[in-house]
């Protein structure tokens, strides 16, 4: 396997994807940690990758890594700061350049011959962002490709290789060659991260792990619960539970879909919990974002623990956690391991009482998507947008009342619907309708009204930090206010929200 040295870029996972999409099995490690894994894993480690950060290396506690690396044997590719580090730490000069260089450059290739250039073309493009430079090699370095305003753009010594620009990026036309070149050429990693042979070897392990214990686990009907349910479900059948709460907050009919679904497909055990009316109860009077979402919150736990304590005699808790919530969790400034508080769940209780099951947490989401698919899971589970924790708890902007919820259930449903049977759900990232606490009048018929504003929201991004809104023909937006108007009683206007993310969120609250 691959290890890739995360020094803060937003792009560590990028090149995490890129490398798995070659089928190669690759983790994302803290610096502090890299000469411990590979000591511990000698023989299965192939190769090391340094990534971006936005630090400079020669500042005072930058983060870095043991110059014994490079001694260790293992080919070394450092990407940017990945780069600098490289030579920093091997004797080179790294300075601030006068002006930082982002956007587009054309990659002189100087030693053709080299395994790192199979397949790239002479002048392709690739991509810059940088805002330091290297002014001496390091001794024994060489500079085998340059740009125009940056000689050493790629620099190699034996199996070491640096370099200043960003190959995981798709505006890199050749960047895929060169990862690919690293891993396959120089590494010499064999494929061998196949879906098939995760499911299997995960069954295993679920068993071996179980034994004839039980487990639990908070089915939400999203891609991540779903999908982890069933993988459980297949490896040791009626020792697997579901909870499956209904907040009230979910989408129109979601909750009987979910269930009549999967126990019908999967043979699922569920315990269905009716709380609607507590979650409505306990959000009264509530109308500031935090303090709704924190209720929510609680009140779920609290449930969730009601009804685990009922279930009685489970030795585990099963969890959809998946790997970005792993690297989130991680942090760059420290390498402990927290648990990261389930995105659904809200926050595990500190003394909790389970051993977890997370046979997920290795997966990006698209290989969640791949696993679900394999696994028989349908179309319309696997390929689902995101759906927030709190749910339509933070989609009716303001306080929360059952009323609200349900015209907010019609109106999204209707937008969904549209979406899907126009083709444009599976285009855009992530789609839904907010209901503002916006009362304006209108006219229908001879009538005055005078009704709440609905938001249609739908963006597209790869990984939501960023996101664009959705440039959705007019034709398709008219259709879509005109049947949301006439058919949601309460709703008598809507806007769509062309916000993109930054300076805007996806959800409005
Ligand atoms: P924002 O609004 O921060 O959302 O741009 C980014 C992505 O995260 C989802 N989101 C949540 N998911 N619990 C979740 O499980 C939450 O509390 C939560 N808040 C936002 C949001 O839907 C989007 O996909």
């Amino acid at each position: 396997k691959i290890l890739i040295v995360d020094f803060g870029s937003q792009y560590s996972q990028l090149i995490a994807r890129r490398i798995r999409e070659m089928e190669v099995y690759c983790e994302i490690v803290h610096h502090s940690q890299v000469l411990k894994q590979i000591s511990e894993e000698k023989d299965f480690i192939t190769g090391v990758i340094l990534s971006g950060g936005p630090e400079s290396v020669y500042e005072e506690n930058s983060p870095a890594v043991e110059k014994e690396l490079f001694f260790a044997g293992l080919p070394v590719l450092g990407i940017c700061y990945g780069m600098q580090l490289i030579a920093h730490l091997n004797g080179g000069s790294v300075e601030r350049a006068e002006t930082k260089e982002f956007g587009k450059a054309s990659l002189e290739i100087l030693d053709e011959k080299n395994p790192l250039f199979k397949n790239v073309k002479q002048n392709s493009q690739i991509w810059m962002s940088h805002g330091d430079h290297i002014t001496k090699l390091p001794e024994g370095f060489r500079e085998i490709a340059r740009t125009s305003s940056c000689s050493a753009a790629i620099m190699n010594d034996n199996n070491i290789y640096a370099l200043q620009f960003h190959p995981e990026v798709s505006h890199s036309i050749f960047g895929k060659e060169i990862l690919e070149n690293f891993i396959f050429n120089i590494c010499k990693c064999e494929k061998n991260w196949i879906i098939k042979s995760f499911i299997e070897e995960e069954t295993e392990k679920i068993k071996q792990i179980v034994k004839d214990d039980k487990v639990i686990l908070g089915l939400s009907g999203g891609v991540d619960s779903s999908v982890a349910a069933v993988l459980i479900n297949n490896a040791i059948g009626k020792q697997l539970t579901c909870i499956f709460v209904d907040t009230g907050l979910l989408r129109k009919d979601e909750a009987k879909k979910v269930l009549e679904y999967y126990k019908e497909h999967f043979d699922l055990d569920i315990k269905f919990v009716d709380a609607k009316n507590r979650f409505f109860e306990k959000l009264k009077g509530a109308d500031e974002p935090e303090q709704k979402r924190k209720i929510i919150g609680h009140e779920f736990i609290e449930i969730f623990n009601e009804e685990t304590y009922k279930l009685k005699g489970a030795k585990f808790l099963a969890q959809g956690t998946i790997y970005p919530d792993v690297i989130e969790s991680q942090s760059i400034k420290g390498p402990s391991h927290t648990i990261k508080s389930h995105h659904n769940v809200g926050g595990l209780p500190e003394d909790l009482a389970f051993e977890l099951l997370e046979p997920l947490k290795e997966l990006f989401k698209d290989e969640v998507r791949k696993v679900g698919a394999e696994l028989g899971l349908p179309h319309f589970v696997v390929n689902r947008h995101p759906f927030p924790g709190p749910g339509l708890g933070i989609r009716v902007i303001g306080e929360v009342t059952e009323e609200k919820v349900k015209i907010l259930q019609e109106a999204d449903n209707i937008f969904i619907e549209e979406l899907i049977a126009k083709d444009y759900y599976g285009k855009v990232s992530q789609a839904f309708v907010a209901l503002l606490p916006v009362k304006s009048v209108g006219v229908m018929g001879d009538q005055r009204t005078y009704e709440y504003t609905a938001v249609i929201r739908s963006v597209n991004t790869t990984d939501f930090m960023t996101a664009t809104w959705s440039k959705l023909p007019y034709e398709f937006l008219e259709n879509i206010s005109n049947k949301i108007i006439n058919k949601v009683n309460g709703i008598n206007r809507v806007v769509y929200d062309i916000s993109s993310k930054p300076p805007a969120t996806i959800e409005w609250e």
